[in-house]
């Protein structure tokens, strides 16, 4: 059957899958309400096109801390990749620099930095987990440099990981053959069996609890990349990541799969981009499955998106083809959705281009006066 969005990958990956891969890919957190949410946020954001615009030619590039991409479409760090096919991310770096787009590595991938640089050239960033040994961040942090990795995503909302109920019933844990190959070298690369979520236990002995800003701080030492907050949802720490020295926010909640019941992202957003003031940019994850939610994120501020799910089910489904297709089908969908909603270039897509539901004037009925 031929697949005519990204969705329809998801269905595919979950036949294809160990169920025990699936669940850990598809899984939220606790009762999944912000993996629906997600989603759902999107549908209660409405366009408002504008009609009679020469639309006959779109330019969909970009520039993002630099680097000219051709799309604001771009690939979120997911870890553990091979689990999804025998290529992993060199089959996702290949489909990333073929889209002309950024992917990004991340620190749990079963593939190394040097792997991933080897697949050929390709704007590509870092995705950090701060481990408690900080000699294991340098090190990692120095060869992201050396193989020609442009910046650092750095996840800050995961100091514990968050509660994954399929993971624990499934007792998740990295299979034997895979290792988290940027560890390797270090004594770090395997995940013990648990007795509940392999991952989690991983993260209780590795990750450090104690990250806070001034780690952010710390990171600028011993790197000159760019660092771009990932996982933030509120004003206020917006404003702290700037005071940080942060090159660009990544507007994110792990997928849903951390604390359960945060906003979806695109709810987030534009408090995240009124505390920002244009400093620096601001990007989101989460729920981005078609094109309109791609021009829904950049009306409302987004310099741009990355996705996560749809590139490991694509990935389970076809391989690289697969998630070439993911970003070819997300491509055109956005190209259309500028066309008709009036817009030829980024720059020209607005806030006034979309409607929400707190836009709307507060109606609330008022008690009718008592005769
Ligand atoms: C990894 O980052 C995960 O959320 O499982």
């Amino acid at each position: 059957m031929e697949v005519t969005n990204v969705m329809e990958y998801e269905a595919i990956a979950k036949q294809k899958l160990p169920k025990m891969v699936f669940d850990y890919y598809a899984s939220g957190a606790e009762d999944q309400w912000t993996l629906a949410e997600n989603r759902n946020a999107f549908s209660r954001i409405l366009f408002r096109p504008r009609i009679l615009i020469d639309v006959s030619r779109i330019d969909m590039t970009t520039t993002v801390l630099g680097f000219k991409i051709s799309m604001p479409i771009m690939i979120a760090p997911s870890a553990m990749q091979k689990m999804a096919h025998p290529e992993g991310e060199l089959a996702t770096a290949r489909a990333a620099s073929a889209a002309g787009t950024i992917m990004t590595l991340s620190s749990w991938a079963t593939s190394s930095v040097e792997e991933v640089a080897s697949t050929g050239p390709g704007i590509r960033f870092f995705q950090l987990y701060v481990y408690k040994d900080r000699n294991v961040v340098a090190q990692l942090v120095r060869r992201a440099e050396r193989a020609g990795f442009k910046a650092i995503a750095l996840t800050v909302d995961t100091p514990r990981l968050g509660r994954r109920e399929a993971d624990i019933k499934n007792r998740f844990v990295l299979p034997p053959y895979l290792t988290l190959k940027n560890f390797e070298g270090l004594n770090l690369g395997k995940m013990d069996q648990a007795n509940d979520s392999g991952l989690a236990s991983y993260v209780a002995g590795q990750i450090d609890r104690t990250l806070s800003w001034k780690d952010v701080q710390w990171l600028q030492t011993i790197t000159k990349l760019p660092i771009l907050v990932k996982g933030v949802i509120t004003a206020e720490d917006t404003r702290l990541a700037i005071q940080a020295g942060a090159a660009g926010i990544i507007v994110s909640n792990h997928g849903a799969r951390q604390l359960d019941y945060v906003p979806a992202t695109i709810m987030a957003l534009e408090e995240v981009v009124k505390a920002a003031q244009g400093r620096i940019p601001v990007f989101l994850d989460g729920g981005v499955r078609r094109g309109t939610d791609v021009f829904k994120a950049l009306a409302l501020g987004a310099a741009g998106i990355f996705i996560g799910r749809p590139v490991l089910f694509s990935l389970a489904a076809e391989g690289e083809a697969g998630v070439r297709k993911v970003l070819q089908m997300l491509r055109e969908e956005f190209e259309l959705t500028m066309a008709l909603s009036g817009c030829t270039s980024l720059k020209e897509i607005t806030r006034d281009h979309v409607t929400t539901d707190w836009d709307l004037p507060r109606t609330h009925p008022r008690p009718l006066p008592r005769l």
